[in-house]
């Protein structure tokens, strides 16, 4: 049976601590570092948008590979943003990039099939690779940076597909120029596919981010992975997009779409299409509060003997505890009331890890400051 598949199949870090972060709602000072969501409302266009939409009536099954305006709007933002040309036709929009990924993991996947992660990586996809039959296989950075070094490593590995995630959750790390035309050359060389998961592509600060859908070499078999979650902060929305010039592979995925979901929720796809462009400001301003949180949060772990990585990106903070991730989170629940994700499912030398999010109100930053601050002093 499938569900001993499941069955198999770990619960992970940051689904315990929601569940932790449930049960001890009652303490009144607690601190959530642990979610991958944000503070910020969905902006209210958006919101009236939808409303008047739903009042209109569209609220019935639409076009099985998202509505056309909507492809059409994210075409064009993909191409003026991130100089990545899709045409309408190479979109399909999902409800939410999480499905999206798993239909392309489901399609590209032969049973025993090998996916190259890199480690520190996004704990959702390995249990994705699992379910489609294929073999997570994680491979180190040197540093943090993918060097010939990383190259060398990822040779040996033998793997036949590549999930990279960039700006990376939950380290934050935003690829250079350098370090893709490595990985794309590589792939190329070696006839490897990838997946990109650019979700967080809008959550940038001092470096540039570059899409992996500019590098016209690789387009061919590149699949890409967006979302609006975590740019319009309407992560309970449930909208994403798989772009891809293999018109086979996006001809099967659509198929997929229309046998799981049909289509993805209506309404909200005509409120976006509407609102696309000039919500992105709305972006600009979470992304200038997210960078003062960051900073903050850096710097107060700097005071500290943790060692935390400068993100570029994301909003998470991915710090060296010095000991076992999961005793660590529970010995700063109990001391000082703040949840935080143990990094041990972002990889597997990852145990003495822990992943904070600071996509929250800044005086809720200021006040964890604090307290990691005094319970930590150098
Ligand atoms: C790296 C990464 N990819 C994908 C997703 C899924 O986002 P969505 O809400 O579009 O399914 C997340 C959510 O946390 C994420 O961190």
């Amino acid at each position: 049976m499938r569900s001993k598949l499941i069955d198999s199949i770990s619960e992970s870090a940051s689904m315990k601590m929601g569940q932790i972060a449930r049960e001890r709602k009652h303490i009144s000072d607690l601190i959530n570092l642990g979610i991958g969501d944000t503070h910020f409302p969905t902006p209210v266009k958006i919101v009236d948008k939808t409303y008047n939409y739903m009042n209109e009536g569209k609220t019935h099954y639409d076009n099985g590979q998202g509505i056309i305006t909507l492809r059409e709007a994210i075409s064009r933002y993909l191409a003026k943003r991130f100089n990545a040309s899709y045409s309408p036709n190479e979109i399909i929009v999902t409800p939410g990039s999480k499905q999206g990924l798993f239909y392309c993991l489901f399609l590209l996947i032969e049973p025993g099939v090998k996916v190259g992660l890199f480690e520190p990586t996004w704990l959702a996809y390995v249990p994705m690779i699992k379910i489609s039959g294929g073999k997570p296989v994680f491979c180190s950075l040197d540093h943090n940076m993918f060097t010939e070094k990383s190259l060398k490593e990822l040779e040996k590995k033998n793997v036949n597909i590549i999930v990279i995630n960039n700006p990376t959750n939950p380290s934050g790390k935003v690829w250079t120029s350098k370090e893709l035309n490595l990985l794309v050359s590589f792939c190329l060389k070696k006839n490897i596919r990838i997946i990109s998961d650019e979700v967080y592509n809008e959550i940038v600060y001092d470096k540039q981010f570059i899409s992996l859908g500019s590098f016209e070499s690789i387009k061919k078999t590149l699949m890409l992975i967006g979302s609006f979650s975590k740019t319009f902060s309407m992560t309970g929305w449930r909208l994403g997009y798989v772009c891809g010039k293999d018109h086979y592979i996006q001809d099967r995925l659509l198929k997929l779409q229309q046998i799981v979901a049909t289509c993805p929720t209506t309404f909200t796809q005509y409120a976006l299409a509407d609102t696309l462009e000039e919500g992105l400001t709305t972006t600009r301003d979470m992304v200038t509060m997210y960078k003062k949180n960051r900073d903050l949060l850096y710097n107060a772990f700097k005071k500290t003997p943790l060692k935390p990585l400068f993100p570029d990106g994301t909003f998470y903070l991915w710090v060296d505890v010095g000991e076992d991730g999961d005793i660590f989170a529970e010995k700063i629940l109990e001391d000082l009331h703040i949840i935080v994700v143990p990094g041990r499912d972002y990889g597997i030398h990852t145990q003495n890890y822990i992943r904070l999010s600071y996509a929250l109100d800044t005086k809720i930053i200021r006040e964890a400051c604090r307290r990691f601050e005094n319970a930590f002093k150098k």
